[in-house]
Parts: structure tokens; C-alpha cells; sequence
């Protein structure tokens, strides 16, 4: 066969661990050739592929970003693929695609699988927020580099006697924040999912001073929102691909802490360091996994599925099942980082 994969969306460690996979699986046990497409959906539309063989896979295991190059694109543009998918398949010859990529990315799967493409998703999203999928790879990466930061922070703020307030990604959940809070001893860990009130972090800073000790780490999502009738905060406008943007709240925290406590805080905002450089070992093997079950699944003909891991296995889960809604954290885990700090 002749089987077309593309990587879209924000891109996220593990991603050419997936392609590495798809190489090996399809050309070596299947005799597949591989279309490596460009850019995501945006080389499907414009016709921009190559083969990829086993020979442009090679070292691929390690390396962070996607040699394919991803893309974002505007609502419209995919729903004009969509209603020429099989011309567009036809032009690059492909009998099956293999999707990879987020939230979005599968919704626009499902659309182009509806429509008769015979496409198989594998979910990637730093974020970890996809439904049906117990994980995500690229996660475990970011949850890494954002606990190290924690760690590196906690130094110098002791040194200073500051509270610092370190802003991860997650714009509508807090997977990182959360599990890389915890992993580092943040102080204080704020979720979009728990609108956090700015007297009770301060006030909770205060009586850590007053018992002696010498800093503080807010571990804050970028998609964290007060309390309504606290503090005053909005978030960014919609980008021209119809997400909401987010940035800021990190260093109005650190702004507002400051003032309220009378001891200096500084911002840190992680941003794309969390995504960028090699994957985990961890992640490397998931998106190895996710691969090699993307390509089987092709050859059985489980289209409009996507690659899905329930506790130690991976299964074939309908499309629809991942992008009915965000998986957001859940209150009995904030209960169980409160707990810690
Ligand atoms: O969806 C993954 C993600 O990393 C979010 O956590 C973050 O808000 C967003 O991508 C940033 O994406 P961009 O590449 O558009 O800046």
C-alpha cells in the first residue's frame, strides 16, 4: 500500500519516533511505501510530499520536532480538503493516511474519514488532554523539562528569599502544571479547571514566611483563571485558526504577588521549551508503540480509529471517542496536590 502520514499542530517530542515507526513497520513487514506529506494538512491541500524510507528515518528516535514540517490551518481551508479528499488523496497516490496530531488534528481526521478518506489518528499533544487515551506522548517530555525548572528554580529563590511563579503550558488543562508541580514541591499548583482565588495563594505564601521558610514556587498553567470577583484578568483574543490565545497570567501573578505580600516575585514563563528537544525514554517508546499499531491498524482496515492507550495496551478507539471533549483534571486530583504542598 501506499500509505500517506502527516504530522499537525503544535508539534511535540516523539513525533519522528512515530514516523521512524510508521518506516519500519510498513516498508519492512508490510512492503508499504511511505509518503512522508509536508506540513501537515497544508501539504495534503498543496500536493507537497516525498517517499520516506528507511533511510531517512535513521536517528529519528531521538530527535525532537517532526522532519515533515507541521502546520496549522484555518477551519475553511480544511473543510474545502475535505469536500476534495479523494481527489487529493489521488494526487499523491495514497491508498490510507496516517493523521498525527492533536485535538484539532483528529477532528479534522474524522471530518476527512467521514468523508470517505480512509484515514487512522495517533494523538499527540504535550497537553495530555485528549479523551479515550490514558497518555499522550510529548507529555512526559514536558513534565520533565518543567520539573527540572522547578528544581532550578527553587535555588535561586531560596537564595533571594523570592517567590517565584514559573507559567507552564496547558491552555485548558493543567496535566503539566499539576504533574510537574508536584514532581517539583511547587508551593502552590494553579489549574485552568480550578479557578484560584489571589488572597488564598498570598495567604498561603505568608504563613510558609511565618513558619520560617525562605521562598515559594506557584507552579500557574497558562490557561489559569481567577476566581470570578477576585482578581481582574483576561485572557487573549481568538488567532485567525479559531483558538483562543493565552500568555500573561504568570506575570500578573508575580505582579499581584508582589504587592499583596511586599516580597519580591519574579515570572518565569517556560513557553516552547517544553515542547522543543529529544523525547523521553518514556515517550520514545510510546510513540514507537503508537506508530506500529497506526500501521496495523491500516492494513485491517480500522479506519476513522485512532491509536488509544488503556493502562498497558493500546486499542483501536473510534476517532469520535477523542475529540467529543477535552480530559481535563479531574477535582480528586487538585485535592490530591493540595494535599502535598
Ligand atoms: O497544544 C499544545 C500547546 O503546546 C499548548 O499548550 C500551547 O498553548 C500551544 O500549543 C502553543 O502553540 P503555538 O505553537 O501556537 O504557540
Amino acid at each position: 500500500m501506499r500509505i500517506g502520514v502527516l504530522t499537525s499542530g503544535g508539534d511535540c517530542p516523539g513525533l519522528n519516533a512515530v514516523i521512524r515507526s510508521v518506516v519500519h513497520r510498513g516498508t519492512d513487514v508490510h512492503g508499504d511505501e511511505i509518503i512522508g506529506i509536508e506540513d501537515g494538512f497544508l501539504g495534503l491541500i498543496e500536493s507537497r510530499a516525498r517517499p520516506i524510507s528507511h533511510d531517512d528515518v535513521t536517528g529519528l528516535l531521538t530527535l525532537g520536532g517532526t522532519i515533515l514540517g507541521s502546520a496549522r490551518v484555518q477551519r475553511e481551508k480544511i473543510r474545502w480538503a475535505v469536500e476534495n479528499s479523494a481527489e487529493l488523496a489521488a494526487r499523491l497516490g495514497i491508498d490510507a493516511l496516517i493523521a498525527i496530531g492533536g485535538e484539532g488534528t483528529l477532528t479534522a481526521a474524522k471530518l476527512f474519514s467521514d468523508a470517505g478518506l480512509p484515514v487512522v489518528g495517533v494523538p499527540k499533544t504535550i497537553d495530555n488532554d485528549i479523551d479515550a487515551t490514558d497518555a499522550t506522548f510529548g507529555f512526559d517530555t514536558a513534565v520533565h523539562v518543567a520539573t527540572e525548572a522547578i528544581d532550578r528554580l527553587k535555588t535561586t529563590a531560596e537564595s533571594h528569599q523570592r517567590v517565584m511563579v514559573v507559567e507552564l503550558m496547558g491552555r485548558h488543562t493543567g496535566w503539566i502544571t499539576l504533574t510537574a508541580g508536584m514532581a517539583g514541591g511547587a508551593h502552590g499548583i494553579l489549574v485552568p479547571e480550578k479557578p484560584f482565588d489571589i488572597e488564598a495563594v498570598a495567604r498561603m505564601i505568608e504563613d510558609r514566611f511565618r513558619r520560617g521558610k525562605k521562598f515559594a514556587i506557584i507552579a500557574v498553567a497558562e490557561g489559569a483563571q481567577p476566581l470570578p470577583g477576585t482578581l481582574r484578568f483576561e485572557h487573549g483574543e481568538v488567532d485567525r485558526f479559531g483558538h483562543q490565545t493565552f500568555g500573561g497570567i504568570g506575570t500578573r501573578l508575580a505582579l499581584e504577588l508582589e504587592n499583596l505580600l511586599g516580597k519580591e516575585a519574579r515570572p518565569v514563563i517556560l513557553g516552547h521549551t517544553q515542547r522543543g528537544g529529544t523525547p523521553t525514554a518514556l515517550d520514545r517508546v510510546l510513540a514507537t508503540r503508537f506508530g506500529w499499531h497506526a500501521v496495523e491498524a491500516v492494513h485491517q482496515g480500522a479506519f476513522g480509529h485512532f491509536t488509544a492507550l488503556r493502562h498497558t495496551e493500546i486499542h483501536l478507539t473510534p476517532i469520535a471517542d477523542g475529540v467529543v471533549r477535552l480530559k481535563t483534571v479531574p477535582p480528586d486530583r487538585w485535592i490530591e496536590s493540595e494535599a502535598v504542598l
